[in-house]
């Protein structure tokens, strides 16, 4: 199953969803840019998140907070005194590792002899300001859910929202791994959608459970292999002191099961701990009942980057067609897919054919993303749309001509129909 993490990988490179960063010179640990299918798929598995969880639902709204906050703020989270990873380093080259993750030898030299675990923090240092003598350190933001404690007052004082009510936001953080590995799986910069959702504190269990099942239906939803989907709670043990209970949805990843996102039991925390350090009243005010508390929260915190190689992995085929060729084909959710459709002229000597092509091509556009392609040969163009997970290919030939119908191909099953063009949108769904 390791080999699918390759296989993965290489198709990402080859058709566009994500390259190293600074590729041209050697690549640096971590950071990863995504090509012209893979920011589509991106966008678009943001936006389905963003339907789900903010458009669709009364009692929640959003905002988009900057990456770089007041210094306090990490203070008061406790991320700088204990954001922490340990380390063990390799005394022959140096090279630094998370304990778990060596067995016995160090797998960069061989050599077997490691430093005493030592603590690090995971955090991004930086500057604000522009004279040598007034610069101020702060942090790029070690998890983007802080920005929602801050702006919670701002968004209560500016909207038409009540105690039960949530805020999301999809946003970067950053984090310096010890060990960034398997692609875009554990990266230094990553973007994670959130939703901190503010209850009064009796009704924490309710909402807890509520956001449970909401969230695994929601991947349930997204994956197409159930079974590789499961909802765990993390050992009493290890929750972080002011957690009263976690749980994580996991996917099925080549190398084992993986956190896919946290649904946390935070309780006052958050908000306590802003105030103190703020001086300012984070209480609320419940106007029916003239009740003042700290609203309790329960999280649901995820990783965009995370959850897409995951759709990977889990839309990833490989099938041998009756006459013995292979294909590769991703058999993502059609929503998450770069592109609805893509539009050929079967032939690019016969101009109607072209023209029709593209009215239909330049209609389409209107309500979908659609790719043009009239390189090469129908094969050819099949198989390059069945490895980018292009749902439906649409071809204009010369039947279209006579009568005003096209043929549409579905990706999972290469069955083709023959549609009109006025039905196109009805068989695109
Ligand atoms: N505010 C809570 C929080 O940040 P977390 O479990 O540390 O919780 C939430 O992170 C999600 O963010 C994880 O489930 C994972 O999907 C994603 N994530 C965390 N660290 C990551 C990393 N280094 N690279 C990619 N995704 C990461």
């Amino acid at each position: 199953m390791e080999d699918l993490l390759q296989k993965v990988t290489s198709l990402c490179k080859r058709r566009g969803i994500i390259f190293p960063n600074s590729e041209i010179y050697g690549g640096i640990g971590g950071f990863f840019d995504y090509g012209p299918v893979g920011v589509e798929m991106k966008n678009n598995l943001k936006r389905y998140w963003w339907k789900n969880m903010v458009d669709k639902r009364e009692n929640v709204v959003g905002i988009d907070g900057a990456i770089i906050t007041h210094p306090k703020v990490w203070e008061a989270s406790g991320h700088v005194e204990n954001f922490g990873d340990e380390v063990i380093e390799c005394k022959k080259c140096h090279q630094r590792f998370r304990p778990e993750d060596i067995t016995e030898k160090c797998p960069n030299c061989g050599n077997t002899e490691f430093t005493e675990p030592r603590s690090y923090n995971l955090l991004f240092e930086t500057e604000v300001g522009v004279l040598e003598n007034s610069k101020m350190k702060s942090y790029l933001r070690g998890e983007a859910c802080q920005t929602i404690y801050l702006d919670f007052k701002n968004v209560l004082d500016s909207t038409r929202q009540q105690i039960p009510f949530g805020i999301a936001q999809i946003g970067k953080a950053f984090r310096n791994e010890v060990t960034p590995n398997r692609l875009t799986f554990r990266t230094r910069e990553f973007e994670q959608w959130d939703l901190q959702f503010f209850v009064h504190p009796n009704d924490m269990e309710k909402w807890f459970e509520y956001w449970k099942e909401e969230r695994m239906k929601f991947y349930k939803e997204l994956y197409r292999k159930q079974e590789n989907v499961r909802l765990t709670q993390h050992p009493k043990d290890k929750l972080v002191f002011y957690a009263k209970d976690a749980y994580d949805v996991e996917y099925l990843a080549p190398w084992g099961w993986a956190e896919n996102e946290g649904i946390h039991w935070r309780g006052d925390y958050d908000l306590t701990q802003h105030g103190k350090f703020s001086g300012k009243d984070l209480s609320y005010l419940d106007p029916n009942t003239g009740e003042r508390y700290i609203p309790h929260i329960v999280e649901t915190s995820g990783g965009v980057d995370r959850t897409l190689l995951m759709l990977l992995f889990d839309a990833y085929e490989e099938e041998t067609l009756p006459n013995g060729e292979m294909r590769t084909v991703l058999k993502i959710h059609k929503d998450i897919a770069a592109y609805r459709a893509a539009v050929f002229p079967l032939v690019s000597n016969k101009p109607e054919i072209v023209q029709k092509a593209r009215d239909i091509f330049a209609t389409l556009s209107n309500d979908y993303k659609v790719l043009w392609d009239a390189r090469g040969n129908i094969g050819k163009r099949y198989r390059y749309q069945d490895e980018i997970g292009t749902p439906f290919c649409i071809t204009v030939d010369y039947e279209t001509l006579e009568n005003g119908t096209v043929t549409v191909r579905d990706r999972d099953t290469m069955e083709q129909k023959r549609v009109k063009i006025e039905d196109l949108d009805e068989a695109l769904n």
